[in-house]
Parts: C-alpha cells; structure tokens; sequence
C-alpha cells in the first residue's frame, strides 16, 4: 500500500519548502518533492543566492582594484581568480541546501527525491532514476516554480548564448558581454560581469530599464549603471542571435529609427523574463488550467479547479520573487491548517542587489497617477546622509508618497547603499499603516544610512533638517 499524507508539496523551491515547514509545524504529514537532486529551488542553486555571492565578491574585487587607493588603502598586484570565487559560491550554496534538508528533518516533512507527478486530485507519482513510487494525499500544493524564456527562434545553449545559469558559473571573465533584457536580471549580471572585466552592453527593448519601478528612480539608476561603463541601447529590440561557435551576432532593430544593428560580441546573456514551469505534472489529466500566460489559474485561497489542488509562488500570477512565493506558501500551510492565512500584495518589497542597491515596496508615482490618487512627495539625498557621506557612498535617495489628505505612506522607492536592508523598516511601517509623520517621528540612529528615510519623512511635509 502506498504511503498517505495529509499533504504533498511539489517543488522544494522558496515558495514549496517554507510550505512544507509551516504545514509540518501545524501537525499535517508532510512530504515534499524535488527533482533537483538539491533543495532550494531556483532561488538557492542557480538565482537569488549564488548571483548575491557573486555581487558581493565582485564588488569586493573591484573596489580593492579602484577605490582602496584614494582611500588611503595601498594594495598592489590585486588578482582575480575566478575558479576560487565560482568554488567560494559554490560552496555557500552547498551549505545553504543542506540546510533546509536538516529544516525537513528538524520538522519532520519528508523529502521524497524525484520528478512528481499527478495521477489524480489525492495522487502522485514520483519518479526518480527509473523508478517509479506513488503516495496518496489528501492535498497537494503546486510550487514548481519558473524557468528562463528566451527569443522566439532563438535557442539557450548555455555556452554562447546563454542565461541567468550559466551567467552564474563562467569559468572565465568574457571580453564583451550583451546583455538581453534591462531587467533585474541583466542588471545584476551585467554588474557582476562588468566588475571582473568584461565591455558590457544591455540591450532593451523600452526607453527606459526596469520596467515596473517608479521611473524617477529608474533614470537614475540607469544613469549611476552608465557611469559604472555599463553602455545601454534602449528603445532597441533584440530579434536575432547567431552563435558562430566563438562570437555571438546580435541583430536587433531600432524601435525610432527603425533600423536593424548588429553587435558581435563573446557572449550573449538572455534575460527577458522566466515563465512559469508546469511541463510535465499532468495538470490537465487531472483538470487543473492555466491562463493565456502559462500561468496556474487560482482564487484567492490559492486554490486551483481542483479544490484540494493549490498552487504558489512563480507558477501562479505576480511578482516572481523568492518571498512573495514564501508567504504564498506560509499562507496555504495555514490555510490547509483552518487558520485564516493572507497574503498582503500591497506590500511585497523588491529589491536590485546591484551598487548601490535599488529598492522599493507600494506605488510607484506612475500607479497613483495613474489610480488618480493624490499624493505628496518627500525626497532626501544620499549626499547630505552623514554616514553615506563618510563612506564615500553618496549616490542616490530616499523617496516617500504619501497620501495628500491621510498622509499615509503608499509607496517608497530607495536607490542607495544598503538600501535593500533599509527597505524592511518601510515594509513594516506600511504594513501597520503608517503615515510620513509616524516615520518622521520615530528616532533613528545617528549616524546611519537610515536617518535618510526619516528626513525623507521630514521631507514630505516640507521640514528636512539637513537638506
Ligand atoms: P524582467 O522582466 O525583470 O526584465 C526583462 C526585460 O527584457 C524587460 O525590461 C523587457 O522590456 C526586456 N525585453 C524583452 N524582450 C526583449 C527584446 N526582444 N529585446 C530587448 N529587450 C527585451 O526579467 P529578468 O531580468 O529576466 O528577471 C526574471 C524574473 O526573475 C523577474 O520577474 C524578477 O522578479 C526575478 N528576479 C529577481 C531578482 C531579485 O529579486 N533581485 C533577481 C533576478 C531575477
């Protein structure tokens, strides 16, 4: 007889393995299953975390290389060896997937190793080299997650043309890199890849980069990534790649001008966007759908058709972040246990781990306007932050909208240093529904990097103390 749970979580990604945790520490008997070989999903083997190993070791190279010396910091002879920084990485994620098997452990879900599919609403089959085994369940969540989509005619090879995977493991620093897509993706490669030496072009599709981010912090994110050496061709669609076995041909046409270009360059990294990935999990034998999107169609308690069926994370609709699949699964988990779990969509931070950092969570000026909400704009620069200042670290701002007549905070936008960090404070100040004034009232520590957002709070009402 085959084994029965109370639920089967496919996918051991951010969203699957925090799901299967949370469902296992509220009494259900929990298995998870993964094809990797390792848990973590994306997120842990080949995205979030082994590209901020490499942000940070880049950054670290690259300063030792030109900023120690005006700084009073004489090292000569600095050397890249990309073999230990790939192993150093490498070795970090290791660490961090063996983790959430001692997690599994710790909270006794099971960890059953193999592709899963459906049989049926209550079965799965899981099959791992040549085997086959088959477990009843009486739910199943769907957390598998999202894979790189390319150009149409366009094939990955992952040697020349290649994505976010293989970006993350070269074995040596290309000479000319062009970048598909001005997205977090390219934008964190293309940092990393310009930091170790490579000419690095980004070539976009719109007039602008990051697609989705309040545009006044957009532009000068660009403008601080131009100063870096990062050259951008935007307004420029990407309609062919030719790998010659040594260089890559890009073809792509001049949205305005309405001429074709060409580039030629070592390597061409495609980062135009993941779409979702269901292949092979049988969803419609057993009457779960997709919309037009490839996405997993689900109400607002996640689940699909297929009542008992749920599904999370990059699979379904929104943002395709680590987190955001997180709370997904933490919210089902509860869901499944009678509690009343929720996901506050409103509030989903993001972050872009390039230098300085870009982050946000709420509105961008753009949605209000477009919602037709009025708002009020507090702003602060880096520049004049003491601590920013002494670090030699003074691009950037802090930027609050707040509510014209509530002074609630809808939205704010941080591009600077450690601002992926400092969005956390904002994220909780809007979860409790602060206003600008809250915030502005509330002591920060001097001197940090985050007394810019309570001038910023300060800002909104026309009252910053130092600028
Ligand atoms: P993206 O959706 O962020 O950006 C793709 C870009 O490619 C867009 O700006 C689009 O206009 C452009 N594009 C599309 N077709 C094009 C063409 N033919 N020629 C030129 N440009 C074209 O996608 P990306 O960067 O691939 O990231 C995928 C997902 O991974 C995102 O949803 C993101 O949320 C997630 N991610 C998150 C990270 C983080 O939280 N720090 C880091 C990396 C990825």
């Amino acid at each position: 007889m085959s084994e029965k749970f109370d639920l089967i979580v496919i996918g051991g990604g951010p969203g699957g393995y925090v799901c299967a945790i949370r469902a296992a520490q509220l009494g259900l008997k929990t298995a998870c299953v993964e094809s990797r070989g390792t848990l973590g999903g994306t997120c842990l083997n080949v995205g979030c975390i082994p590209s901020k190993s490499l942000l940070n070791l880049s950054e670290s190279y690259h300063k030792a290389k030109t900023n120690f010396f005006d700084q009073g910091i004489e090292v000569s002879n600095v050397k890249l060896n990309i073999d230990k920084m790939m192993k150093n990485k490498n070795k970090s994620i290791q660490i961090l997937t063996k983790g959430v098997e001692f997690l599994f452990k710790k909270n006794k879900v099971t960890y059953l190793k193999g592709k899963g599919v459906l049989f049926s609403p209550t079965s799965v089959v899981v099959y791992d080299q040549g085997k086959k085994n088959s477990y009843n369940t009486k739910y199943i969540v769907l957390a598998t997650g999202s894979a790189p989509t390319s150009l149409p005619g366009v094939e990955i090879n992952e040697k020349n043309i290649i994505s976010s995977t293989a970006a993350l493991s070269l074995s040596s620093v290309p000479k000319s890199l062009v970048i598909i897509g001005g997205g977090y993706i390219g934008l964190e490669m293309g940092s990393v890849w310009k930091r170790l030496g490579s000419e690095v072009t980004v070539i976009e599709n719109l007039s602008y980069i990051t697609p989705g981010m309040d545009r006044e912090v957009s532009n000068e994110f660009q403008k601080i990534l131009t100063k870096q050496g990062i050259n951008f061709q935007l307004n420029s669609k990407v309609e062919s790649i030719l790998d010659t076995g040594s260089k890559v041909t890009i073809e792509y046409q001049d949205n305005e001008k309405k001429i074709r270009n060409k580039i030629v360059a070592d390597k061409a990294l495609i980062a135009v966007g993941r779409k979702p990935y269901t292949e092979g999990l049988n969803l419609s034998k057993v009457g779960v759908q997709k919309d037009e999107k490839g996405r997993i169609k689900v109400n607002k308690k996640f689940q699909t058709k297929v009542l008992n069926i749920y599904a999370i994370g990059d699979v379904i609709d929104g943002p395709m972040l680590a987190h955001k699949a997180e709370e997904e699964g933490i919210a089902v988990a509860e869901l499944l246990a009678g509690q009343s779990g929720h996901v506050n969509y409103d509030v989903i931070p993001g972050v872009i781990y390039t230098s300085p950092e870009v982050a946000y969570v709420g509105k961008t000026e753009e949605q209000l306007k477009k919602d037709g909400i009025k708002y009020k704009v507090g702003k602060f620069p880096f520049l004049a932050n003491s601590r920013a200042k002494v670090n030699n670290e003074t691009e950037g701002f802090v930027k609050i909208l707040a509510d014209s007549s509530s002074d609630r905070v809808l939205g704010v936008h941080i591009i600077g240093p450690h601002s992926g960090d400092m969005i956390a404070e904002m994220a909780l100040a809007m979860e409790f529904g602060a206003s600008a004034e809250d915030i502005a009232r509330t002591c920060h520590a001097h001197p940090t990097h985050t007394e810019a957002i309570k001038e910023a709070a300060l800002a909104v009402d026309k009252r910053p103390i130092h600028f």
